[in-house]
């Protein structure tokens, strides 16, 4: 029996989709039949992802926005409603930080941008995209946070402002989920733990990598598929009543 794309029919934004993990959730619904939005701010990069989805058989458009700015995330989400009528599926995929300091060395700036980043973002794209899945009576929302946003990593050093932002997206998560789950929307974050992007290779050394490895149950770090799955799941019929959890991807770096 020919398979059937678990996405088939949806129109999917994923955010931050130039590389990492957004880049492998956008891949991943692609192959599941979804019609994929790439957005992020390096156009080069979402060109790149867009060409291998294509040649892959799958469908996909770009939009370049930098999505700190809540007029670029309005006019980004007006601009695929008006092209594709309806918007099923948004992946908040945005965030990160660019290094560690202790907090008597954090500036105004480094606290605004990480919570810019990882929160504003995450609410300004969540917020643009409420208006068309209430009016169809469907949606989904899916936001990357992390392990940070729930506990400090335990082998390793953390940023506070981004554990702040993502414990941030957690709790709007839950309200999000409370708010608009009479419209048939369901809102969920994925919290991974350390995956190896490009990102995550340029901050931690491989001392700090191998640490985390060894020192989680599973004794090694996870991928960037992992979380992909687990977006795909959240996203997929089979999760229509799972709404406001906390899906930790970690390989059991942090159990509760
Ligand atoms: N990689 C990990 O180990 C890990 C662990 C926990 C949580 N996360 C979270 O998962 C998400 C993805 O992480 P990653 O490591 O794949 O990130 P990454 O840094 O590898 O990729 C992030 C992408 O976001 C884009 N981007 C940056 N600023 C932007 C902006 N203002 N507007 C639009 N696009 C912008 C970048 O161009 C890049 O393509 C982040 O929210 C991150 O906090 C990652």
């Amino acid at each position: 029996m020919e398979s059937i794309g678990k996405l088939v029919g949806n129109v999917a934004i994923v955010t931050a989709a130039g590389q990492g993990l957004g880049e492998s959730i956008a891949k991943t619904f692609a192959r599941e039949g979804a019609l994929v939005i790439l957005v992020d701010i390096n156009q080069q990069e979402i060109l790149r992802v867009k060409e291998d989805i294509i040649e892959e058989g799958g469908r996909a458009d770009l939009m370049v926005a930098d999505l700190t700015k809540s007029d670029q995330v309005n006019d980004l989400v007006n601009a695929v409603v008006k092209d594709y009528k309806t918007i099923d599926i948004l992946i908040n995929g945005a965030g990160g930080f660019q290094k560690f300091s202790p907090i008597n060395e954090i500036t105004d700036s480094d606290w605004n941008d990480v919570i810019a980043l990882n929160l504003n973002s995450a609410f300004y794209c969540s917020r643009a995209v409420s208006s068309i899945m209430i009016e169809n009576k469907k949606g989904r929302i899916i936001s990357l946070s992390s392990g940070a946003g729930i506990a400090p990593n335990p082998y390793a050093p953390s940023y506070i402002p981004y554990g702040a932002a993502k414990a941030g997206l957690i709790g709007m998560t839950k309200l999000m989920a409370r708010d608009i789950g009479q419209y048939g929307i369901t809102v969920n974050v994925i919290a991974p733990g350390t995956a190896l992007t490009p990102r995550v290779k340029r901050i931690r050394d491989q001392e700090s990598l191998d640490n985390i490895a060894s020192m989680n149950p599973m004794r090694n770090l996870i991928e960037p598929k992992d979380c992909a799955e687990a977006a795909l799941f959240l996203a997929s019929d089979e999760a229509r009543y799972i709404t406001g959890i906390t899906l930790m991807v970690n390989a059991g770096n942090l159990i509760l």
